[in-house]
């Protein structure tokens, strides 16, 4: 590479990054960790978790809830979701190796704090912590045909499926 070249890539490396930082892009929080989840992707899971309704981000429930949801899957909220027995152990080694108690990152961790040691919640809607953070919406917006129910996260937050539920990408529709 010619040398004027060579700088020029440095300087635009070194510019780009510092820029990323200094928009929170990373997300480091005061506590010097990532505050938000970050975006993990596996295909089985993509292919299989999203028919019915968004994908839930691995972060958002602890391995313990994984493992039950993954174990229930015949009767899972009324539906059937089997799955032959490969794919299913690849989607829970995927779900646990990601999950609220493994993952580093802030929200996580408040969601696995404010779940008893000595329950298994199968729905992040029905953890303390989502509980406090929506005790302003009303039950009747979590109805209104715009959201459906208090699952639907993603009509809320755009960036759930990502992990992404920072307040600027917040917004209720009508
Ligand atoms: C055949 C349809 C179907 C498939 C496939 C399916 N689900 Fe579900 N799931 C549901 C229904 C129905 C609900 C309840 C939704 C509600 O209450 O609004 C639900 C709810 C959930 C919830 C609770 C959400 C909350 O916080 O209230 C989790 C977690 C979940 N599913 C995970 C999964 C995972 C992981 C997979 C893939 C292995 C999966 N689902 C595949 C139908 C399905
Ligand atoms: C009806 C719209 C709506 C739905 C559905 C919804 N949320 Fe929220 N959520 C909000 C609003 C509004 C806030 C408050 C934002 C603020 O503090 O300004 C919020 C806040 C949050 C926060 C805290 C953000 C922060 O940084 O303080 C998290 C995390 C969150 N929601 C996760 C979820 C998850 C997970 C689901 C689905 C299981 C969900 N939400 C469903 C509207 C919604």
């Amino acid at each position: 590479m010619k040398k004027w070249l060579q700088f020029l890539v440095l300087i635009t490396s070194i510019t780009s990054t510092s820029a990323l930082l200094a928009s929170g892009g990373i997300g480091e929080g005061s506590e010097g960790r990532s505050s938000q989840m970050p975006p993990v992707m596996n295909a089985k899971w993509k292919a299989e978790c999203s028919g019915c309704h968004m994908l839930y981000h691995p972060g958002l429930l602890p391995e313990r809830s994984w493992k039950a949801v993954m174990a229930g899957l015949d009767k899972h909220f009324g539906e059937s979701a089997g799955l032959d027995a490969a794919t299913r152990d690849e989607i829970t080694s995927f779900l646990v190796l990601n999950s609220a108690d493994k993952s580093a990152n802030r929200r996580s961790s408040r969601i696995n704090q404010s779940i008893p040691t000595n329950s298994t919640p199968l729905r992040v809607s029905e953890t303390r912590y989502f509980i406090s953070k929506h005790d302003e919406i009303s039950a009747s917006t979590f109805k209104r045909k715009s959201v459906g129910s208090s699952a639907n996260c993603i009509a809320c937050h755009r960036g759930a499926e990502k992990g992404d539920f920072s307040e600027s990408q917040v917004r209720i529709p009508r």
